[in-house]
């Protein structure tokens, strides 16, 4: 069994008894916006993934991983990390480690800007992670299910895509979702922050822009 495997059995299943993924499915039971568990799960692989072929931590990438939305404020309305805190208490591990997975949850969401980068590795690869899941199929998959969930269009050919967002009018904004693939989808590629995620998000995006222009295709009554 790979050192993967192990550390994926350690925190898939028990963890001094306590079943750290029991929790995190609780907490994301009723979301259909694109934010439910499996989210987490997935952001949890890509960042295994990314972890094996880095120098990192990889405790701390896969408990950040793990716990990096349970505390979002588009989610809950937690303060003061309560949520990965009440999770991670019951872990046994270093309140240094503990302070390092709640700095990394904190300092990785898009927020219309991109512009937060973690100072570590470990952060840098769990934010890659969780971009990695906004994109490609999956990435499609969910932007439609965030659209549909938030009264979106699909699509409206009069309203053209916004630039520069900030983190106001990105929440702000009522766009449709395939404007989405302009305002964020599209850009994501050219901010991952390591080599491994970077070549992978160019995959995706590739795959992306194949797909809006079959879109446009269809749209416009083309084969
Ligand atoms: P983060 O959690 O990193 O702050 P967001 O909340 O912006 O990121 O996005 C989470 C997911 O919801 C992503 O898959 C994203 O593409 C999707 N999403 C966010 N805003 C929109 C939107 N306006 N239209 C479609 N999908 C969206
Ligand atoms: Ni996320």
């Amino acid at each position: 069994m790979s050192e993967n495997m192990n550390l994926e059995k350690k925190y898939y299943e028990k963890h001094n008894g306590k079943n750290v993924i029991e929790k995190i499915k609780v907490l994301f039971a009723e979301d259909y916006s694109g934010h439910d568990y499996f989210h987490s799960e997935r952001v949890y692989k890509n960042a295994m993934y990314l972890a094996e072929k880095i120098t990192c931590n990889r405790e701390i990438v896969a408990l950040a991983s793990l716990l990096h939305d349970v505390d979002d404020s588009k989610l809950f309305s937690t303060t003061n990390n309560q949520n990965a805190r009440q999770i991670i208490k019951e872990i046994d591990i270093s309140n240094d480690l503990i302070e390092k997975v709640i700095l990394i949850i904190n300092n990785i969401s898009f927020k219309g800007t991109g512009k937060t980068i973690p100072d570590s590795i470990e952060g840098k690869i769990v934010q890659d992670a969780d971009r990695l899941d906004a994109i490609g199929a999956i990435g499609i998959a969910r932007a439609f299910a965030y659209g549909g969930n938030h009264n979106r269009h699909i699509f409206n050919p009069n309203e053209a895509p916004l630039s520069d967002l900030t983190e106001a009018t990105y929440r702000e904004n009522n766009g449709t979702t395939i404007n989405h693939f302009y305002e964020k989808l599209l850009l994501l590629k050219d901010l991952m922050n390591t080599d491994v995620a970077k070549e992978i998000a160019e995959n995706r995006t590739k795959f992306m822009k194949v797909y809006l222009e079959q879109f446009m295709r269809e749209w416009n009554g083309e084969a």
